[in-house]
């Protein structure tokens, strides 16, 4: 006895929704639990929205317990209340286009489907609301970005209430080896598939046909590989990756430098504002080749604001980058504003951009040093301080981190990040203005 009828056969299926192949296998599927990992665009979200939607057609077609209020229940849960936005704009319009007679109440995230089932959108930051009723449908969006305890704690429990379907999807790309993944692995047990308990899926975005080859390509060359082995392949990464290990042996090579007339240098500083390192580091960049040489760079510790502000001036009129990238962190940042006035003093050219960091933004001062190690386009000093510090750094699946303890650092890896970025900012620009010079080196 199946345990839904999902009912891809309704009359305007060709209009509203056509599943790509994996994704009919997924449909297909009589699991009470399924889960779905694959790689972004794959059409995750699509897939789900339309599977509850059929899900609670066909309950209320056949069900009738006038005990149960309302009469079908589901949840849509997304780890933030902007993703659950998206979750609710895209079932609003789906269920308009197929026809169906909603009512709604945007400001709680509730939609009524015939005055007798309720969907409700919930975010996964506010546990509090994830308590209390049983539940015939939940879909849980990008799970690995939700705490198990909200599965676990919260929305398990709902699904086993008496006289409910308690059907659940959980879709997401992984993330490292965390809860979705044992409940990934659990659905690879062809006896819980047989039993019709779990079931999981894991296709990569490529087998969405509608998404251009080219596209993938696009990715694939713009990517660090170990991210695009988890967010378009879809792999779960094993254990923690040390991105940066392998070339600490073969492209910390140089020896220190000394500065050269006509050449092109960037910096990149991380003030160490507590117990951390202050990190500069001075970078050449070769247009013809378009490689970077790391050629010097500050590592300091233990001194007064003064002291550092001093060195970091001294490296910075030594070399005279084309600009300094400076981390900052708030709009008034003594350590910018001072290093800017001070500069702007001795008239050295050099541009100060400010890079205020962000969990998003500091993941891609890692990712454009893994992409141009990987291309043969940096090298660094042959510094063992450094290399360790390289050493350290490590994807857990969700951000780079770096190893805790006395030599757990990464200040120099951001500082060289910071150089980076704004030499990538700036270097089409400069290229463009004089692209005579460039074969001179
Ligand atoms: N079967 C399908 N038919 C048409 N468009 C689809 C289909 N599946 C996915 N899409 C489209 O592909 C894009 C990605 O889908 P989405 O469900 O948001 O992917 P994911 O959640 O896997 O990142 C969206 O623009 C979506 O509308
Ligand atoms: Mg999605």
């Amino acid at each position: 006895m199946p345990i839904t009828e999902a009912n891809p056969n309704h009359n305007n299926r060709d209009i509203i929704y056509q599943p790509h192949p994996t994704q009919w296998l997924f449909h297909k599927s009589k699991a009470r639990t399924k889960v779905l990992v694959c790689g972004r665009r794959w059409g995750k979200d699509r897939a789900s929205i339309m599977e509850m939607i059929w899900t609670i057609l066909w309950l209320l077609k056949n069900r009738n317990d006038p005990t149960l209020v309302p009469q079908v229940h589901a949840w849509y849960v997304a780890p933030t209340y902007n993703m659950g936005k998206q979750a609710y704009r895209e079932l609003d319009e789906f269920t308009k286009r197929m026809g169906i007679q909603t009512y709604h109440n945007k400001h709680d995230f509730v939609i009524e489907i015939l005055k007798n089932a309720i969907i409700e959108i919930k975010s996964a930051d506010y546990p509090d609301r994830l308590k209390g009723t049983g539940l015939d449908v939940v879909v849980i969006t990008e799970a690995a970005l939700i705490k198990p305890d909200v599965w676990y704690e919260s929305i398990r429990p709902t699904l086993a209430s008496a006289g409910r379907l308690g059907k659940a999807i959980i879709n997401s790309t992984p993330k490292g080896k965390n809860w979705l993944y044992d409940m990934f692995i659990a659905g690879q047990d062809p006896e819980m598939k047989k039993k019709g308990i779990i079931e999981s899926f894991n296709f990569p975005t490529w087998f969405n046909p509608l998404i251009p080859p080219e596209e993938i390509e696009e990715m694939r060359r713009t990517m660090p590989p170990h991210k695009f082995d988890q967010e378009i392949a879809a792999k779960f990464t094993t254990d923690d990756l040390y991105v940066f290990s392998q070339y600490t042996y073969t492209h910390f090579n140089l020896v220190p430098a000394e500065p050269e007339p006509n050449a092109i240098y960037f910096a990149g500083v991380d003030w160490g504002r507590k117990y951390d390192y202050t990190a500069v580091a001075i970078i050449r960049w070769y247009p013809a080749l378009d490689v970077y040489h790391v050629v010097d760079y500050l590592l300091l510790k233990d001194m007064e604001f003064a002291d550092i502000l001093q060195r970091t001036v001294d490296i910075l009129a030594k070399w005279k980058p084309k600009s300094v990238t400076v981390e900052i962190n708030a709009a008034q940042d003594i350590f910018y504003t001072e290093i800017q006035r001070r500069l702007k003093e001795m008239r050295l050219g050099i541009e100060v951009l400010p890079f205020r960091t962000t969990a998003k933004n500091r993941d891609s001062l890692f990712d454009v040093q893994i992409l141009r190690f990987a291309e043969d386009k940096l090298f660094w000093i042959d510094a063992p301080e450094v290399k360790e510090q390289y050493r350290n750094v490590y994807w857990d699946g969700l951000k780079y981190k770096h190893t805790s303890g006395e030599n757990g650092h990464d200040d120099i890896v951001v500082a060289t990040g910071l150089a980076l970025y704004g030499a990538e900012e700036q270097r089409s620009e400069l290229k463009r203005r004089s692209s005579m010079d460039w074969y001179i080196i």
